[in-house]
């Protein structure tokens, strides 16, 4: 294929805030007693905060009032944020910065597709912000991951229709995301897990630009 773009996940993908995010949310239940696993945590990987939270609740088959609904939600990004207080450039995973030049090489347009709210923060830290030619993330979007709004946006933000896209996600339902905006899916991760996607490498260092355009 002829790429034009290549959309990234955040979370799990150009770094490890998932592994953070997982922490908030089990602490999080925790307080509310209710289980939760790291295999939950996987069901959660691209949902956004409320969605993440609705569905820790109903594991036990609880609903909250709204304002109940916010401060839970406020808790956990409150701890979500501590936990990375101390994140920098040294997080970004290897690999991305020598991708994200050989793209710019090739006129790939590089953007964000992001289900967090802070993600202009989290890239600002990584310090790659200024490479991405566009971001998407929650706070422009309506409807969370596996919804395609989110890649949807980044795509026309880019000015690349999805056929020339590429995805790159973590997360169950942001592959589904990236084959519903009707773009290739790549995983980084297990294999097993997701099993939509095109291709699966285990980290995004083994992402390889020929496998990608030879599809
Ligand atoms: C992501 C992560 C999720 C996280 C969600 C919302 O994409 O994969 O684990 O819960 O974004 O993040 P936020 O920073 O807005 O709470
Ligand atoms: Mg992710």
């Amino acid at each position: 294929m002829q790429i034009r773009a290549i959309i990234f996940d955040l979370d799990g993908v150009l770094t490890d805030t998932a592994h953070y995010h997982f922490q908030a949310w089990q602490a999080l239940a925790h307080d509310l007693s209710i289980p939760f696993t790291e295999q939950d945590n996987e069901q959660l990987k691209g949902v956004d905060r409320l969605g993440s939270l609705r569905w820790i609740l109903q594991k036990v088959g609880r609903t909250l009032s709204e304002a109940e609904e916010t401060r839970l939600m406020q808790q956990k990004n409150e701890h979500y944020l501590k936990l990375i207080e101390h994140m920098g450039t040294k997080d970004l995973f290897p690999g991305v910065q020598s991708l994200f030049t050989e793209l710019k090489q090739l006129n790939i347009k590089i953007g964000l597709a992001s289900a967090s709210k802070n993600a202009g923060m989290v890239v600002e830290r990584l310090g790659i912000a200024a490479q991405f030619d566009f971001i998407a993330d929650a706070n422009y979007v309506k409807n969370s991951k596996p919804d395609p709004e989110v890649f949807l946006l980044a795509a026309k933000g880019l000015g690349v229709t999805p056929e020339y896209c590429i995805g790159v996600e973590d997360a169950v339902a942001g592959i589904e995301a990236i084959n519903r905006a009707g773009m290739r899916a790549i995983g980084i991760g297990d294999k097993e897990l997701l099993s939509d996607a095109l291709i699966v490498y285990p980290s995004i260092d083994a992402l390889n630009l020929a496998d990608l355009q030879a599809l």
